[in-house]
């Protein structure tokens, strides 16, 4: 297959992006960069969810009118993704006009359809029930805990109101047995294992008709036909996926190229509303599912639960400012097994870049390029016959791309993080045990293939971290006078041409030392 569609969640426009946004963006432009890399034609899209009580309520607060607060929010999530470095193709506004008619068009679709048990897809009814503003979601009363204030909360600890109107009803409880059938012949529409057992036993308990669209507030698309309806803002906000391609004209290239998408990034919380609603959504619509949907786990800070009243918000900006962008992202997806939940902690992430960027990585370019610098005329240097020793360290860098790739497919970032710094851990051993310093004295035909054979691995480790670290990446392969050409996999295979003049070396990775009196 060679095309690749990548989605983040769409962000709700309520709050300022923080450490949990950066993590779904970033998770997702290193399996699109790597994509691209490896020569398919990628799709990478994120955006802002802009409707709702939830967006409503905060744009109210802040005295503003919705539309003018969305724009103003929507906006800093732009410039997160920049300050990121994210790679993404589009950027999707659930308030714009192709979004709007999209979700107009689906709600038709669904409309139109039957259940599998032969009953209208939709209805209309009244809700009378649990609703959290914070999650968009509604909560049946068994799902609810009493909290020590008495008041009632839903298991994300949001508080709940009841709510009670007209309202449009999806008969989900029809699609049920679809579902569990499609989960059993796509294995993988699910990752990881845990998230795929609790979805499939939830659904097996049996599924409750969900409520689609609100009466008692006015922010969100109008449902079509029916005065006084608004679009409930799941359905609006999962469908920005197919608007994205071109919906609802599926005869267009970009649905048809990029339809059904390859992968759907979400964080735990909202696995649910992926893998099960929105699924059932396309079927009823006639359009096929995404191919799968992966949850990651979700950071504490320094051991508490992130939170604007607890005042430890992490902010990606101010992250960046302190340890540098090419740090932070890989520590966030070096540090926590991708799919658990982690702990974010300022001396873990000095630890990271002091060891793992600084000593490891950093240390094998800066002490290998500035020895070719000095003592080997300061160009690509000429190898003879590979030794033994030689010919394993280049094989495992050989291997490397491959074994990435492998990772990569299951959305184990950390596991191929370990791969590529195996291979960082063996090239810094041959160094030592090679010790082309002495062979500059006893034998410098010998200490010239030994210096080929790591700026050669060297080569090819910058070359598969790209999606990781592209910005220092980039600059390493300009110390190695890659062309931008020569970067992409299908050239790894390309060997560093002896005699080619190399640039002067310089630093890649700082040594992070902690301002005083911080
Ligand atoms: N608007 C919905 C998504 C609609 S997708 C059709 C939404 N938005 S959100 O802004 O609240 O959250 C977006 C993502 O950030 C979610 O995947 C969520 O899991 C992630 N995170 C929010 N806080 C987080 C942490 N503390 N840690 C890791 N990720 C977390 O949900």
């Amino acid at each position: 297959m060679n095309r690749y569609y990548i989605t983040t969640p769409i962000y709700y426009v309520n709050d300022a992006p923080h450490l949990g946004h950066a993590y779904t963006t970033l998770a997702c432009d290193v399996l699109a960069r790597f994509m691209r890399l490896d020569g398919r034609a990628v799709k990478f899209l994120t955006g802002t969810d802009e409707h709702g009580q939830k967006v409503e309520k905060a744009a109210g607060a802040a005295g503003m009118d919705p539309q003018s607060f969305t724009d103003r929010v929507s906006e800093n999530f732009r410039t997160l993704a920049k300050v990121l470095n994210i790679s993404n193709d589009d950027f999707i506004r659930t308030t714009e006009p192709r979004h709007i008619r999209s979700s107009q068009a689906i709600w038709k679709a669904i409309g139109r359809g039957m259940s599998p048990k032969g009953r209208p897809n939709i209805y209309l009814g009244k809700y009378a029930g649990w609703y959290a503003v914070r999650d968009e979601a509604f909560y049946g009363e068994d799902e609810l805990t009493s909290g020590p204030d008495g008041k009632k909360r839903a298991p994300s600890g949001a508080e709940v109101e009841w709510v009670e109107e007209p309202s449009y009803f999806f008969r989900l409880s029809d699609w049920g047995e679809h579902l569990l059938a499609f989960y059993d012949a796509n294995p993988e529409f699910i990752g990881p294992a845990t998230r795929r057992n609790e979805v499939v036993s939830f659904v097996r308990q049996g599924l409750t008709d969900l409520s689609i669209s609100r009466t008692t507030f006015g922010w969100g698309v109008k449902v079509p036909d029916a005065e006084g309806h608004i679009m409930y803002v799941w359905l609006d906000a999962l469908t920005n996926y197919i608007t994205a391609v071109g919906y609802p004209d599926e005869t267009s290239r970009e649905f048809q190229t990029f339809w059904p998408a390859d992968l759907h990034m979400v964080g735990k919380d909202i696995v649910r509303f992926h893998a099960v609603y929105w699924p059932a959504f396309l079927m009823a619509a006639s359009i096929a599912p995404p191919r799968r949907v992966f949850a990651h786990g979700w950071w504490t800070v320094e051991g508490q639960k992130m939170s604007k009243s607890l005042g430890n918000v992490v902010e990606p900006v101010r992250l960046i400012e302190t340890y540098g962008l090419d740090q932070v992202r890989y520590f966030l997806l070096r540090e926590v097994p991708f799919g658990q939940d982690g702990n974010f902690s300022h001396r873990q992430m000095i630890l990271r870049i002091n060891s793992d960027l600084a000593n490891d990585f950093g240390n094998l370019a800066q002490r290998v390029l500035s020895f070719i610098a000095k003592n080997a005329g300061g160009e690509v240097p000429a190898p003879g016959a590979f030794t033994a020793d030689d010919e394993a360290l280049l094989a495992g860098a050989g291997r490397l791309l491959d074994a990435v790739r492998g990772r990569l497919e299951e959305q184990a970032f950390h596991l191929a993080l370990d791969a590529i710094w195996d291979v960082v851990g063996t090239a810094n051993r041959y160094v030592d045990v090679q010790a082309p310093w002495t062979l500059r004295k006893t034998d410098q035909a010998r200490m010239k293939t030994v210096l080929y054979v790591l700026i050669e691995t060297i080569r090819q480790l910058a070359i598969v971290t790209q999606p990781v670290m592209p910005g220092t990446m980039g600059r390493l392969l300009d110390q190695l006078a890659v062309p931008a050409n020569h970067r992409g996999f299908a050239q790894i295979g390309t060997r560093l041409v002896p005699g080619t003049r190399l640039p002067p070396p310089t630093g890649l990775f700082p040594r992070h030392v902690e301002a005083t009196g911080a």
